[in-house]
C-alpha cells in the first residue's frame, strides 16, 4: 500500500486526519463507535518518546508523565485503556460504570454543535456494567493512571448503595476511583450534590475505601450548573472529609452558548468549546474554597492556550473528550508540545507551576 511509503509517525498522522474526515460524516454514535474500533485493532498513532519532563505532574500521590487525560464517556467499557496510554495520555477514566448493566436513552442521544464544536449528549449511562468493566481491566496492563468513574443505575432504589458497590468493585484495581453525581441525563443523580445527601455518599463511599486492601483516591465529578452558594456548601461538606480532589466539571444543562445553533436545542449535557467559559470559571471558584486540594480541570479544552488556562485557573490536572471529536486524536500531540514550550517560554521548569496563578481572575469572569 502506498502508504507504507512514509514513515510510521506520518502515516499515522495522515491515517488520524483521513479517519478524521470520515468520521464527521457519519452520525456520532456511529463515528465514536468505529473510533474505539479502530483503537481496539491498534490502528491508533502511538506516542514516540517519552514525555517532556515539563509536564511530569503528581496528582493525588499518582506519578503521571503528563497531566492530560481523557474524560470519562469516551471509553465507557474500558474497551481501550491501554490504547488511549500508548496514544500519549497521562491517565485514562473508563466509565461511568453502573453496578448492573443498561441501555441507556434511545437513540438518537449524542449530537455534534458543529458551529460551536460542542457536543451534547444524553447517553443515559449506556454500559455494559461492573462485572464487564472488571473483567476487561483485570486483564490489561495501562501504561498511565487508571480512573474508574462510578455511578448509579437509573433504576436504583439506593443510588448511594451503588457507588458502594463501585468502590468495593474497582477500589484494588483503579489507580484512582471517580464518583460521578453531575451526570444530566440520570433523574435525580445531581440532587446528591446538595449538602446533606453529599455528606451521606462521601460519608459510605469513604467507609469503603477505608475498607478496601488498598487506599485508592477518591475524586468528586460535580456539574458546572452550580451557583456560589451551592459550591460554598460541596466545599464544607469536602474539607470535612478525606476525598482526595475533584473534578470541574461535567457538561452542562445551559445553552446560551449555543443559542440558535443547530442541535442546540437537544436536551442532554452540552461539552466542548463552548463549556470552556463556564467550566474553567467554576473550577477557580472551586479552588478558591478548598485550598490545595488537588483539582482536575475539564470542560472545553481544545488546544494549548485552553489547557494552559485550566492549570492558570486552579488545575493539577487535565482531561479532554469533545475536542477529539473535532480536532482528531493528535490535538493531544500538539496540547503536550503546547505546553512544553510555554513552561520554557516562561522560564520555569514544570507545569505545576501554573498551577493557580490566575484563579481571581477567572474566578471573578474577568478572563
Ligand atoms: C461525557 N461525559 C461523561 N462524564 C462522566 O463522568 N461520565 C460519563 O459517562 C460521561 N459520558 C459522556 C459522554 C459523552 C458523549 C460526552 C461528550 C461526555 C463528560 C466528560 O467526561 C467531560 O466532563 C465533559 O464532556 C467536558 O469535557 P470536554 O468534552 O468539553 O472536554
Amino acid at each position: 500500500m502506498i502508504l507504507s511509503a512514509f514513515s510510521p509517525l506520518l502515516r499515522s498522522k495522515l491515517l488520524s486526519n483521513l479517519t478524521l474526515d470520515a468520521l464527521m460524516k457519519m452520525d456520532p454514535e456511529t463515528a465514536h463507535g468505529a473510533t474505539i474500533t479502530a483503537l481496539r485493532m491498534g490502528l491508533s498513532p502511538q506516542q514516540q518518546g517519552p514525555d517532556a519532563p515539563e509536564l511530569a505532574t503528581d496528582l493525588c500521590g499518582l506519578k503521571l508523565t503528563n497531566p492530560i487525560g481523557m474524560a470519562a464517556g469516551f471509553d465507557k467499557n474500558a474497551e481501550v485503556p491501554r490504547q488511549l496510554a500508548l496514544l500519549g495520555f497521562g491517565m485514562t477514566e473508563i466509565g461511568t460504570v453502573t453496578p448492573r448493566p443498561q441501555a441507556g436513552n434511545p437513540k438518537p442521544r449524542l449530537f455534534r454543535v458543529t458551529e460551536a464544536q460542542g457536543v451534547i449528549n444524553r447517553m443515559g449511562f449506556n454500559n455494559e456494567g461492573h462485572d464487564v468493566a472488571f473483567e476487561r481491566l483485570r486483564s490489561v496492563q495501562v501504561p498511565a493512571s487508571l480512573g474508574v468513574n462510578i455511578g448509579a443505575n437509573k433504576d436504583s432504589e439506593d443510588f448511594v448503595a451503588d457507588y458502594v458497590l463501585g468502590v468495593n468493585r474497582f477500589a484494588e484495581l483503579a489507580d484512582y476511583l471517580t464518583v460521578n453525581i453531575s451526570s444530566p441525563n440520570t433523574p435525580g443523580l445531581r440532587n446528591l450534590q446538595t449538602d446533606e445527601a453529599l455528606t451521606r455518599l462521601l460519608g459510605e463511599v469513604l467507609d469503603a475505601r477505608a475498607k478496601a486492601k488498598k487506599r485508592v483516591p477518591v475524586l468528586l465529578k460535580i456539574a458546572p450548573d452550580l451557583d456560589e452558594t451551592a459550591m460554598d456548601a460541596i466545599a464544607r461538606v469536602i474539607l470535612a472529609t478525606d476525598l482526595d480532589g475533584v473534578i470541574v466539571s461535567n457538561t452542562t444543562i445551559g445553552r446560551d452558548p449555543v443559542a440558535g445553533m443547530s442541535n442546540a436545542t437537544e436536551m442532554g449535557g452540552l461539552s466542548g468549546k463552548p463549556l470552556f467559559p463556564l467550566a474553567t470559571q467554576r473550577l477557580a471558584q472551586m479552588r478558591q474554597r478548598v485550598g490545595d486540594l488537588p483539582l482536575v480541570g475539564v470542560g472545553g479544552i481544545h488546544d494549548a492556550q485552553t489547557a494552559l488556562a485550566k492549570f492558570e485557573a486552579g488545575a493539577n490536572a487535565i482531561q479532554l473528550y469533545s475536542a477529539m471529536v473535532f480536532g482528531g486524536l493528535d490535538l493531544l500531540d500538539r496540547i503536550k508540545a503546547g505546553l512544553v514550550s510555554e513552561v520554557r517560554k516562561a522560564g520555569k521548569k514544570n507545569i505545576s507551576e501554573f498551577v493557580g496563578t490566575k484563579t481571581s481572575d477567572w474566578a471573578a469572569g474577568r478572563l
